[in-house]
């Protein structure tokens, strides 16, 4: 049970990564079983793979957006999706791409690393969401491969994503981090500039992690389960 509670507080960031979404089914990408043990990212999940062969990875891709489309949010994200209803001073950053904060309700969700369900054509200037499964065309009318609105590896994050989230960050008093290894940056160090800030920090992983030793309080079990003994 937690003895830190979220009615103590009153700006609350959630700071998500691929943890938050496993008991929705969704495999994380690092420990046992995770994408990046099977898959090469560099063949899937960078520009050059893309520039080399759109279809190759839009077929990765598609397979991604299939099975998160079969996946449902679970109870954690469901109890943030709660506690942002219509509360300004609560909000969501997470490094997830596929969208189960707000398929939960979650409004005020800050996509650091993109979104499954949107799609972009850079010489265009294009950007939309897409939610089609399988996708109808992976190429505009122009006949430019639509590109997945990921940040793969080597990109840079949006700054206008990136600014707004780390006011959110800056101005919270209590920064829950949820199921990431925090080992990826410039995200793994978002965290740190809420405890400089004087925020209160509670880790939540059935795991240590490499950020483990910022944080206040270390809740050892799964995201639902340990965000239900925060209520
Ligand atoms: N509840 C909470 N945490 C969990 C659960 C669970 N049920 N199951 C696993 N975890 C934890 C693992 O212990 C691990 O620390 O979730 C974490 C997942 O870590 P990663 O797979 O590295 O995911 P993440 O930290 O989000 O990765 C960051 O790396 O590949 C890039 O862009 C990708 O956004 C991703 C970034």
């Amino acid at each position: 049970m937690s003895e830190v509670k979220f009615k103590d507080f009153g700006k609350i960031v959630f700071f998500t990564g691929a943890g938050m979404s496993a008991e929705s089914g969704i495999p994380t990408y690092r420990g046992k079983g995770g994408m990046w043990e099977k898959y090469n990212y560099e063949d899937y999940a960078c520009q050059s793979a893309f520039d080399r062969d759109p279809e190759h990875v839009w077929e990765f891709h598609e397979a991604r957006r299939q099975a998160v489309a079969d996946c449902e949010p679970n109870r954690g994200h469901q109890i943030i999706a709660e506690l942002v209803q219509g509360n300004e001073n609560v909000s969501v950053v997470t490094q997830n791409i596929d969208g189960l904060h707000q398929r939960a309700g979650a409004k005020q969700v800050f996509e650091l690393h993109g979104s499954l369900w949107r799609v972009r054509v850079d010489a265009l200037g294009l950007i939309e969401e897409n939610f089609d499964v399988p996708m109808k065309t992976y190429q505009h009318s122009s006949g430019a491969y639509w590109r997945p609105d990921i940040v793969w590896f080597g990109d840079h994050l949006r700054s206008d994503v990136i600014q707004a989230a780390l006011d959110k960050i800056k101005g919270c008093d209590l920064l829950v981090s949820i199921g990431t290894s925090g080992v990826v940056f410039p995200a793994a160090q978002f965290p740190i500039e809420a405890k400089l800030k004087g925020a209160t920090l509670v880790e939540i992983n059935p795991e240590e992690t490499a950020m483990s030793e910022i944080y206040d309080v270390c809740l050892r079990g799964s995201a639902s389960d340990m965000l239900a003994s925060m209520l």
